[in-house]
């Protein structure tokens, strides 16, 4: 999931060691980490994966978000999945970077406390929202200290036209690269005519995708666990 001496790992997982129940963090004090043969890994139970999304749409009546709100509703048990608010970000400037200003400082924490990152697009023009690449980039900074290294992340669309955010999604996937990410690469994620698939209520009408959304999760954890 995230690196060995990642602050998060250490309080992430608990499991037995000649019949004691010990925490990840008991395990790494114990130095005990390398020693753990594959099955007795397998034998970990994850205590909570905490996933931040982000949506990349301000829009009130977002189609993007209900689609984001939707995959929290159908997250598996183990996953806490939060939504972050990138909407007070100001745009990219280096000048700010002297002092960070605190909704920047917010999502430079919010990203390091996650184990994985969920980036949901609109497409705008054949690409990615700028709402999203402005938290991306902030997220990069300062030069040297970019927070989403080695972070697995699933990117998901949508739009109400027949694509289905592929345009967005495939420049996406190019920059979380750059990013040093770990991207989910199938299943894929492409939600056309989300207009009929997503009420005004923000609830789920379409049974075919109810369940691509939970081939995605059963991946995306598998990834995860994986890493
Ligand atoms: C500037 C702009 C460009 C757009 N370009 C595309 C596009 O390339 N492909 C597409 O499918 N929809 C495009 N749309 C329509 C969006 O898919 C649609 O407005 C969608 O509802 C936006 O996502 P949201 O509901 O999450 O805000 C564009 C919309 C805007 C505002």
């Amino acid at each position: 999931m995230m690196s060995a001496d990642s602050p998060d790992r250490q309080v992430k997982y608990s499991g037995n060691v000649f019949g004691t129940r010990v925490t990840s963090f008991q395990f790494r004090h114990l130095n005990c980490l390398p020693f753990i043969t594959p099955n007795q890994n397998e034998k970990l139970n994850y205590m909570s994966i905490n996933i931040v999304a982000f949506s990349g749409s301000l829009r009130k009546k977002s189609y993007t978000t209900r689609l984001t709100k939707v995959f929290q509703q159908l997250a598996p048990a183990d996953v806490s999945m939060q939504i972050a608010d990138i909407s007070q970000l100001p745009l990219i400037n280096e000048d700010l970077e002297g002092n960070f200003p605190q909704p920047v400082k917010e999502l430079h924490n919010t990203i390091q406390q996650a184990d994985a990152i969920l980036l949901a697009t609109p497409e705008y023009n054949r690409s990615y929202s700028p709402v999203l690449k402005n938290a991306l980039d902030w997220g990069s900074r300062p030069e040297g200290k970019n927070k989403w290294k080695g972070k697995p992340v699933a990117i998901i669309g949508c739009t109400p036209y027949a694509l289905g955010a592929f345009g967005a999604q495939n420049h996406l996937r190019q920059v979380v690269m750059y990013l040093d990410m770990y991207p989910l690469q199938q299943p894929e994620f492409y939600l056309g005519s989300v207009n009929d698939k997503i009420n005004d209520f923000g609830e789920l009408t379409d049974d075919t995708t109810r369940k691509k959304i939970t081939e995605l999760w059963t991946a995306f954890l598998g990834l995860i666990k994986n890493k």
